[in-house]
C-alpha cells in the first residue's frame, strides 16, 4: 500500500508556531516517527509539504497516478478551500483529513472543514499520532 501525507500552510513551522496547540516536535520529526512505525509493514509513506493552495491542488490530482491513497491535513484551507475539497472529490482513491488539534474544541471558524467533506473520514485532535492512526484506518479499509 502507497500513502501519500500531504500538509498544507504553516505545517512547516510545527515545532516552533503555538506549541501550546500544536506542541514541540517538528513536521521533519513528525515524518520520521509516522515512517518508523510502519517500517517492515507493506505500507510506504511518501510526503509532501507545501504553503501554497495550487501545489497542494496539483498534488491531490496526481496522487491517484502513484498512490492507494492520501492523508491530508489542509491546515487553514480546511475551513474554506473549496478548491481543494474539488480536487479531493475529483480523485478516485481515499482520503482521510488529519488535524493535529480538535478544531471542534477551537474558535468557531475553525469548526467547520469545507474539505473534509470529500473526505472518507477526519481524525482531529490526536496530535500528531492522528497521522499513524490515519495510515491504519486506510489499512483497515482497503483490508475490507
Ligand atoms: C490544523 C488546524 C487548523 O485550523 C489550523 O489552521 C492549522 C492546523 C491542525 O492540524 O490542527 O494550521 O489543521
Amino acid at each position: 500500500m502507497k500513502i501519500l501525507v500531504i500538509n498544507g500552510p504553516n505545517l512547516n513551522m510545527l515545532g516552533k508556531r503555538e506549541k501550546g496547540i500544536y506542541g514541540n516536535v517538528s513536521l521533519e520529526e513528525i515524518n520520521h516517527l509516522i515512517t518508523k512505525e510502519f517500517e517492515g509493514s507493506d505500507v510506504k509513506i511518501d510526503y509532501f509539504q507545501s504553503n501554497e493552495e495550487g501545489k497542494i491542488i496539483t498534488e491531490v490530482q496526481l496522487s491517484e497516478e502513484a498512490y492507494d491513497g492520501v492523508i491530508i491535513n489542509p491546515g487553514a484551507y480546511s475551513h474554506y478551500s473549496i478548491a481543494i475539497l474539488d480536487a479531493i472529490r475529483a480523485i478516485h482513491i481515499p482520503v482521510i483529513e488529519v488535524h493535529l488539534s480538535n478544531i471542534h474544541s477551537r474558535e468557531e471558524y475553525r469548526r467547520k472543514t469545507v474539505t473534509g467533506e470529500g473526505c472518507l473520514g477526519i481524525i482531529s485532535g490526536f496530535g500528531y499520532y492522528g497521522y499513524i492512526m490515519a495510515v491504519n484506518a486506510l489499512s483497515k479499509y482497503f483490508d475490507k
